[in-house]
């Protein structure tokens, strides 16, 4: 069987400046989200939607996610050879499965989200792909998996995840131009980079979950600098819409905004309940500790 979306890019390249100096050394990716690396679940997610491929964008300066994400086999027949066969098996070798393939490409420049994913595209497989944003922490439903259950590009080419947000905070996010709303569905005419309050089209931002047709990378390889001088992801989105068709989508988890330290807070403390309980707490039932 073909699989629906064979690929997932995460871009892993910022330099975490504000996070700093938690970042000086330690990429943001892999600070701890309770017991498990922020990383790790957006490589589970991508997973649990099936991909067969995952491609990093990293940075010159972050190769130590490689080797968090790579088996170490020196690692392993070390703590085999002391009897600790259950940590090899349960926690070394849960991160990338040995049916998905993980590479690696480095951006030299941060040149924007935009370029990132252009920097995937000789590594990116047939057909449409995904894009994950692991800052972006999506719990409680397998974000990625429901998308790709729910894409259908004979409705809309371009499925990007949408979560409402407060007028004050629409200026962080890509804002939606919704036609209307079908359930979880939001087919819009367009996406706009980071609007101001009073200008924004919609409160319903894109949250760091797409499912793009592979022929965006032409659009990309042309797109200028918008919002903060950056070739923006949004602005190839936003091209593209005319022809083949946005939807966002407007998922059920709850979203922790781990590129802040108050969105790391809450989901370790998200985590931290749910090991406790071996399973995710229910959503509404959360509460963030003091
Ligand atoms: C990026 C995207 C933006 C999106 C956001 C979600 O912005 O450019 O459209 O709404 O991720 O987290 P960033 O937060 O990287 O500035």
């Amino acid at each position: 069987m073909t699989r629906k979306i064979r690929t997932a890019i995460l871009p892993v390249a910022g330099l975490g400046t504000r996070l700093l100096p938690l970042t000086k050394a330690v990429p943001k990716e892999l600070l701890p989200i309770y017991d498990t690396p922020l990383l790790q679940f957006a490589i589970q997610e991508a997973q649990d939607a099936g991909v067969e491929r995952l491609v990093f964008v990293s940075h010159p300066s972050k190769k130590i996610i490689e080797r968090q994400v790579k088996p170490d086999g020196v690692l392993m027949s070390k703590l085999r050879r002391r009897g600790k066969d259950d940590l090899v098996d349960v926690m070394l070798q849960s991160e990338v499965h040995a049916d998905v393939e993980a590479h690696f490409v480095y951006q030299e420049r941060q040149l924007g989200l935009g370029h990132a994913v252009l920097c995937a595209r000789e590594l990116t497989l047939d057909g449409p792909f995904a894009v994950i944003l692991p800052d972006d922490l999506i719990v409680g439903t397998g974000c990625l998996a429901e998308m790709v259950a729910a894409y259908d590009p004979v409705r809309a080419g371009l499925m990007v995840a949408a979560m409402e947000v407060s007028k004050e905070d629409i200026r962080k996010y890509g804002a939606f131009k919704p036609k209307g709303r079908d359930g979880k569905r939001l087919p819009s005419s367009g996406l706009v980079e980071k609007p101001a309050p009073d200008k924004a089209p919609s409160l319903f931002g894109a949250v760091g979950r797409y499912i793009l047709p592979h022929n965006i990378f032409y659009e990309l390889a042309r797109t200028k600098p918008g919002s903060g001088g950056e070739i923006q992801l949004t602005d190839a989105i936003a091209a593209m819409t005319p022809d083949v068709g946005l939807e966002g989508f407007i998922f059920d988890g709850r979203r922790f905004d781990c590129g802040h330290h108050d969105g790391l807070l809450e989901a370790s403390n998200w985590r931290k309940l749910a090991v406790a309980r071996d399973t995710p707490p229910p959503m509404d039932g959360f509460v963030a500790a003091e």
